[in-house]
């Protein structure tokens, strides 16, 4: 079975083709895709391979696609991958034309072969239909304008279940946007672990560069060597930092900063939710290590990142059941409950982040908070073991949990100072506010905060 299908693209045809060539991004624009990765981290060309998680008819399968051919002239690039599943191969080629400097047509054609033939004619329908979609929504994926939807007033706690899990973004994904790649230098924080392990796998395979800060050096040393058994071919630094050590935290940073290795992008994404309660110089260690240090990374680097950076910090959907108690975050309520540091903590984070992106706002940096909902790592099992055991089946996997801050570090939405799901900007709060405001917040947090920088910068 044979489809052919085409479209014209408002972008040029150099654009779109960088696009497109990375088949893992096909997971933007075919809803068909449930999941698409790089089995390869060595720049795309003959050979790399691509894992695509496909729904086809109901039925979700595992395809591996490997690029047989790609080419390039002036004004026509092309590309051709195959795939072998149980009930059929298809060899898919995609062709870019150029039209105008700033516009092209783009040609996709898909060569379907079933190993029962009599199923054919009832899935040539089918496959028509989903062609035409898949032209529609590359084309919308594409379009320049890349309006976001206005933030939720509030979060409705009966749409939890469904937003948070795997059936949100699966929902959210029919409606993203391209991810353009731009190959920036990222500082992540935990990159040796579920998200960040995901988050830098994911970066690595559009060129970026890094600054791994893990306070483990046999965990970094073994993510390194992945990296690069891989075919990564960009270059990786790293540090051993704990997160829960202050002097080590700005050591760090001055050791980066000495080293000319400030990022364009930082990710603070380490962070741990604790069973039991324990105080590191007076301070509840959640506090420390959620909060305290990942503002002081930002408050060190911040002056030194240029304008177009970003800093991405990672929340969670646990600060919805708290507001910003200072008491509290000094010192642990008792009965210690770890669920509750840990959301004052994120709670802090995303105040903190509204108040830092408006600092740096005139430095040309932005500020994204974001939650990845609710997703399956080492960090859920050890931490909350009842939550995954009874939620294991809808929990999003790395990837689906961490997209959204692959999608901030290469897109930089102009809307900073915002608190983001899946790609869309949030309610902050369960309820409508109420007396809170986040200037005051922000104001409140800054003078707990202020104790703990010692000299930095003005602008911050
Ligand atoms: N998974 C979810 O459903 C979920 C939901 C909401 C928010 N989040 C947030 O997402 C981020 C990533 O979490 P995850 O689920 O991927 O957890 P994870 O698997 O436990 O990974 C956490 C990472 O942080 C590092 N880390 C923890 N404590 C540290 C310290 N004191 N110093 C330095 N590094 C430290 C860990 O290092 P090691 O590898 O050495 O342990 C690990 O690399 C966190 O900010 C978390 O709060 C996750």
């Amino acid at each position: 079975m044979f489809i052919e299908k085409e479209t014209n693209i408002d972008r040029p045809a150099e654009e779109v083709f960088q696009y497109v060539k990375d088949f893992s991004q096909i997971y933007e624009w075919d809803n068909q895709v449930v999941e698409a990765q790089r089995l390869d981290l060595a720049p795309i060309k003959e050979g790399s391979k691509f894992k695509i998680v496909y729904s086809f008819m109901g039925v979700t399968q595992d395809l591996i696609y490997n690029i047989e051919t790609i080419g390039s002239s002036a004004d026509h690039h092309y590309l051709q991958l195959s795939a072998r599943a149980k009930m059929f191969s298809a060899t898919d080629r995609i062709e870019v034309h150029s039209v105008t400097e700033d516009s092209c047509r783009l040609v996709y054609s898909a060569d379907i072969k079933f190993t029962i033939s009599q199923t054919e004619p009832f899935v040539r329908v089918y496959m028509e239909r989903v062609g035409n979609v898949l032209m529609k929504r590359l084309r919308i994926a594409l379009e320049k304008a890349n309006e976001c939807e206005p933030p939720q007033k509030y979060l409705n706690p009966l749409s939890v279940p469904f937003w948070f899990t795997r059936k949100g973004w699966n929902q959210r994904r029919k409606g993203f946007k391209a991810t353009l790649s731009c190959p920036r230098k990222i500082l992540i924080t935990g990159p040796t672990s579920g998200l960040g392990r995901s988050i830098t796998t994911t970066l690595a395979a559009k060129g970026c560069s890094f600054v791994l800060v893990a306070r483990s050096s046999s965990k970094i040393e073994q993510l390194k060597a992945d990296l690069y058994n891989l075919g990564f071919e960009g270059t990786l630094k790293s540090y051993v930092c704990d997160m829960a050590d202050l002097k080590t935290v700005v050591a760090t940073c001055n050791k980066i900063i000495d080293d000319d290795q400030v990022p364009d992008v930082l990710i603070n994404n380490a962070a741990a939710l604790y069973a039991k309660p324990l105080e590191i110089d007076g301070i509840e260690r959640t506090t420390v290590v959620d909060l305290i240090a990942p503002w002081l990374i930002a408050q060190k680097l911040s002056p030194q990142m240029l304008a177009g950076s970003c800093i991405i910090n990672v929340t969670s959907g646990g600060m919805y059941a708290a507001g910003l108690d200072i008491t509290e975050l000094k010192r642990a309520r008792k009965p210690f409950s770890g669920s509750r540091a840990y959301a004052l903590a994120k709670r802090g984070l995303d105040v903190m982040s509204w108040g830092l992106n408006e600092k740096l706002k005139e430095a040309g940096i932005r500020v994204h908070s974001m939650h990845p909902g609710w997703a399956d790592t080492p960090g859920v099992v050890d931490s909350l073991p009842g939550f995954h055991k009874v939620t294991k089946r809808w929990l999003r996997n790395p990837f689906q949990g961490s997209d959204t801050i692959v999608w901030l570090a290469m897109n930089n939405p102009e809307q900073g100072g915002e608190f983001w799901l899946d790609r869309v900007r949030q309610s902050r709060y369960l309820m409508p506010a109420g007396g809170r405001s986040m200037p005051d917040d922000y104001l409140r947090l800054s003078n707990f905060l202020g104790q703990f920088s010692g000299p930095v910068a003005s602008h911050c």
